[in-house]
């Protein structure tokens, strides 16, 4: 038997329960046995839980899944026992430059069972390798907040040395675009609604600090900043709420990537700004494989490790989104398996 987490009826944080599954035996042609070590939460796992993004009752949640390599099946080429891997949030995307439909569809932990659980057996491209010398805990952390700063920044984006990234916040999203924009030598304006959190941005490497409570025209701050220029691009993960003053904090011909819906899923655009300052706000849903392990080139080639700032058990899955939900994370929380 192995350990699981289900959502309930209704979704909802109080609402999750610990099951036990029968073990999903031998992986047959194709697939690998993993024994999962760790996932890593999300506000997309919060909105599956909560009820937010409809999932069938009894669903197994979150996207993000690490461990080890069991077993192999007949005809498996790219993994061998022992070895460690880490899901991809798109099983069904491999290259290119956006999902199909039914890629968009099949996502662990939302339209089909995803990885709070001990052991899986699933094909072979439902993983890509983890970097070298990550624990599962970290390589954890990169199905989802990884690659989507990643391909904002670097596949959608043209970031570069000498560009200006702006990030919002201090979640899981934020704090790997940072270490990513840094690595490629960008000069980042970080915002947060703590000063304590800025200071931990600071320490990162952040350049420049904005408290957005404190300074709501965050957007005339950041061309302050810039001398009047503007950002290279923003990475957007409020939405709604937020687009208007990343509008107005991206330069001319500028590229704000609009990844996250923490401040409204709908509302007014400032047509006439995204026209004028001939801006490219272009959506993005997390990454492929290719880009998946582009990243984890790039990890390992500059050392990055992510920041992880909390840790809970399997059966406290609960406890571990209410800590998020109340914004006391910085960076990722860890659900160790
Ligand atoms: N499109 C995609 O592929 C994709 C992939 C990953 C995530 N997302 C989305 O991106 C967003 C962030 O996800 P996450 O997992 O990184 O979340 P997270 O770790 O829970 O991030 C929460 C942090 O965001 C900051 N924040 C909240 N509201 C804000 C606002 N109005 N303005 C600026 N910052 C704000 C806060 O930072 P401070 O406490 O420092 O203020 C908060 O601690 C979510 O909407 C998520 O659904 C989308």
């Amino acid at each position: 038997m192995v350990k699981a987490v289900r959502i309930g009826a209704p979704a909802t944080v109080d609402s999750l329960t610990v099951d036990t599954l029968a073990d999903p035996g031998d992986p047959g042609p194709g697939e690998i046995r993993v024994r999962l070590a760790a996932s890593s939460l999300n506000f997309h796992d919060f909105a599956v839980v909560a009820g937010m993004i409809p999932a069938a009752a009894g669903r197994i949640p979150m996207s993000d899944g690490a461990g080890t390599v069991e077993a192999a099946g007949e005809g498996v080429t790219d993994y061998r026992v022992g070895d460690s891997v880490v899901s991809l949030f798109f099983p069904d995307w491999d290259d290119g430059a956006a999902p199909s439909m039914q890629a968009l569809t099949n996502v662990p932990g939302d339209s089909t069972d995803g990885y709070a659980r001990e052991v899986v057996v699933k094909p072979q491209h439902w993983f890509t390798r983890a970097p070298t010398g990550y624990s599962a805990a970290e390589a954890a952390t990169l199905t989802c907040a990884g690659l989507t700063a990643w391909r904002a920044l670097f596949v959608d984006g043209t970031t570069r040395p000498g560009s200006t990234v702006m990030i919002q916040g201090s979640g899981g999203v934020s704090v790997f675009a940072l270490q990513f924009a840094k690595a490629a030598g960008a000069r980042v304006i970080a915002t947060s609604s703590s000063d304590a959190k800025l200071e931990k941005l600071k320490a990162l490497g952040a350049d420049e600090l904005i408290n957005y409570k404190d300074v709501p025209a965050w957007g005339a701050k950041a061309m302050e900043l810039t001398g009047g220029r503007g950002v290279d691009m923003v990475v957007e993960i409020g939405g709604a709420g937020t687009l208007d003053q990343s509008m107005v904090a991206t330069r001319v011909g500028g590229h704000v990537a609009l990844i996250g819906v923490l401040a409204g899923i709908a509302g007014p655009v400032q047509t006439a700004l995204l026209m004028s300052k001939n801006l490219r706000v272009q959506g993005l849903t997390v990454g492929s494989r290719a880009q998946q392990l582009a990243m984890i080139a790039a990890i390992e080639a500059n050392g990055i490790r992510p920041v992880i700032s909390d840790h809970f058990p399997l059966e406290q899955l609960g406890d571990a989104f209410r800590h998020q939900i109340a914004n006391a994370h910085f960076g990722k929380i860890v659900l160790d398996v």
